[in-house]
């Protein structure tokens, strides 16, 4: 059994409308779930979301945070606004923003500065995209996505979750299977022991991202290191993520 508490993310990207938001409030509003259950709408549906799913249990995160704090930095949105707004977890570093958005371990490292700054519990998300893995070097791109994101960092007793999400799997169909998963996250902790320590490493949450449906969620759970999901395309359909959040 597992000490850390299961953690099931909706990643909504740049999709979805109102409508959206109002099929999820329905299926949400009065249920209860095992795990910590969060939606990452668009910046935009942040305040709406909040407002209609007040009484239920389900949080809400940002799928960005910007590096700068204040100032003439148009179309950014700061830690602090976020907070204030009422997330309470917000996802760094995902594979999208760095390969369309030029993010990089340094920008992630400022951006879990900020997030520790304001209270926002950040999800680094790191992935190998299929010409690493196929070159064979998942561990090392791992491995410095990790350590250059953290080294300089302070993380005292702040709380925070790493996302695997290999790139090969995002939006393709082709989940990780559990197996592989499980031998990477096993490597992520290793990481995190070398970094933290044992103690702080044990209670660090890992979650696996890429392809995750309702079929898969049951066997990805019950691998030892997997503590959680950071679901794409499934959480765009409101029935279909409830489903997945039952299963924890
Ligand atoms: O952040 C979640 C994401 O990148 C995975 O997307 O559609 O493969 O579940 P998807």
């Amino acid at each position: 059994m597992k000490s850390r508490k299961p953690i099931v993310i909706a990643n909504w990207k740049l999709n979805g409308g109102f409508d959206l938001l109002c099929s999820s409030v329905a299926s949400f509003v009065k249920k209860s779930f095992l795990a910590e259950v969060y939606i990452c709408p668009p910046y935009l549906y942040i305040r709406d979301l909040l407002h209609f799913l007040q009484y239920s249990v389900v949080n809400i995160g940002s799928q960005n945070v910007s590096k700068y704090q204040s100032g003439a930095y148009t179309g950014e949105t700061s830690a602090q606004m976020l907070a204030e707004a009422g997330c309470k977890l917000c996802l760094i570093g995902h594979s999208e923003r760095r390969s369309m958005f030029r993010e990089n371990n340094a920008s992630c490292q400022i951006k879990l500065k900020r997030a520790f700054e304001n209270n926002l519990m950040p999800v680094l998300c790191i992935g190998e995209n299929l010409e690493e893995k196929n070159a064979g070097i998942t561990k090392d791109i791992l491995s410095r996505q990790i350590n250059e994101s953290f080294e300089a960092l302070d993380i005292a007793d702040n709380s925070f979750c790493i996302a695997y999400e290999p790139v090969w799997a995002i939006g393709t169909g082709q989940a990780a299977t559990p197996e592989t998963a499980q031998e990477v996250h096993a490597y992520i902790r290793e990481q995190l022991v070398s970094l933290f320590g044992q103690d702080k490493a044990q209670q660090i949450r890992i979650l696996y991202g890429g392809s995750v449906t309702k079929l898969n969620t049951t066997e990805l759970l019950t691998q030892p290191d997997i503590d959680g999901l950071l679901v794409g395309g499934a959480s765009l359909d409101a029935e279909h993520f409830m489903s997945i959040c039952q299963q924890v």
